[in-house]
């Protein structure tokens, strides 16, 4: 990692040279703060270096509340983000019974109502942080038992909640979830199991746990992330 640190420096250097020959032509300030933050963007991966990660999950299952909780929460708590095209799919292995358009959820109604709730809160808050966040809440609450104070992470969040009953009361939730349905029946390899976790539409199966090493392995960008450089494999025995 050394070298690569070592090169970024270089480069880091000589952009600002570059900059700094640019701007003395006509005037002889060197704005600094303007060189960082082009440097900052030039080094950030492109949508298309990011690694595709995907979450697969049902709201109410157990195993899916305790990874998103426990496990993913973390790449945003280090800087495994930064390389990410991170996606969260709630459906699993529910199922919509074609003579009638009714959705059948492995855990209930109330995951069917939850589901739907998230895919919204997805669709609403476009940009993961946001949503992540709030969907982040209401697994801490599954964990709990206590999934009927979802509404209490608005609050939590400060996030409107006029947006998401609009978009559940609409049908347009109940639109997203077909869509999320029809996405997860055409998995290939199809899904066995939640959470399911596909890297570059590869599924890493029961290892997810170590997912961050298969998106450190899958990621081709030049700026490797802290995280990366850290991930270490932690076996199931
Ligand atoms: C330097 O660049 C930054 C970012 O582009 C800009 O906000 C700032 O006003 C510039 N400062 C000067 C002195 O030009
Ligand atoms: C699908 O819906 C029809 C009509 O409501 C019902 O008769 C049938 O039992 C349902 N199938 C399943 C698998 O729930
Ligand atoms: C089921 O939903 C699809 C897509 O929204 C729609 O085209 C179809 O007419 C619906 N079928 C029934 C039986 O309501
Ligand atoms: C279902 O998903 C497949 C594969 O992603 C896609 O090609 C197809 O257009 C989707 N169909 C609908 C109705 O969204
Ligand atoms: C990631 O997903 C995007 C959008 O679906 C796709 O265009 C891109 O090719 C994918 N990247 C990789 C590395 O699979």
């Amino acid at each position: 990692m050394a070298h690569r640190k070592f090169f970024s420096l270089l480069v880091l250097t000589s952009l600002l040279s570059a900059y700094a020959s640019c701007s003395s032509l006509e005037d002889h300030s060197i704005n600094v703060s303007s060189a960082m933050e082009s440097q900052k963007s030039a080094l950030t991966p492109t949508d298309d270096q990011k690694v595709n990660l995907t979450l697969n999950y049902e709201t109410l299952n157990p195993d899916s509340a305790v990874f998103l909780v426990k496990d993913l929460k973390g790449v945003f708590d280090n800087d495994l983000i930064t390389i990410l095209n991170l996606r969260l799919v709630p459906w699993g292995k529910a199922y919509t019974n074609k003579s009638d358009n009714a959705t059948l959820c492995q855990n209930g109604p109330d995951e069917c109502y939850l589901n739907t709730i998230q895919a919204c809160a997805i669709d609403v808050w476009r940009v993961v942080d946001k949503h992540f966040g709030f969907i982040y809440c209401i697994e801490f609450l599954v964990i709990e038992g206590r999934h009927k104070e979802w509404q209490s992470c608005f609050s939590t969040w400060g996030l409107p909640q006029k947006p998401i009953m609009d978009c559940f009361n609409s049908g347009d939730g109940k639109k997203l979830e077909q869509k999320f349905g029809n996405e997860t029946r055409h998995l290939s390899p199809p899904l066995e199991f939640v959470p399911w976790l596909v890297v570059n539409n590869q599924p890493i199966g029961k290892d997810y746990e170590n997912f961050a090493v298969y998106v450190c392995k899958a990621y081709k960008g030049s700026t490797v992330p802290k995280a990366c450089q850290s991930v270490h494999w932690n076996p199931k025995t």
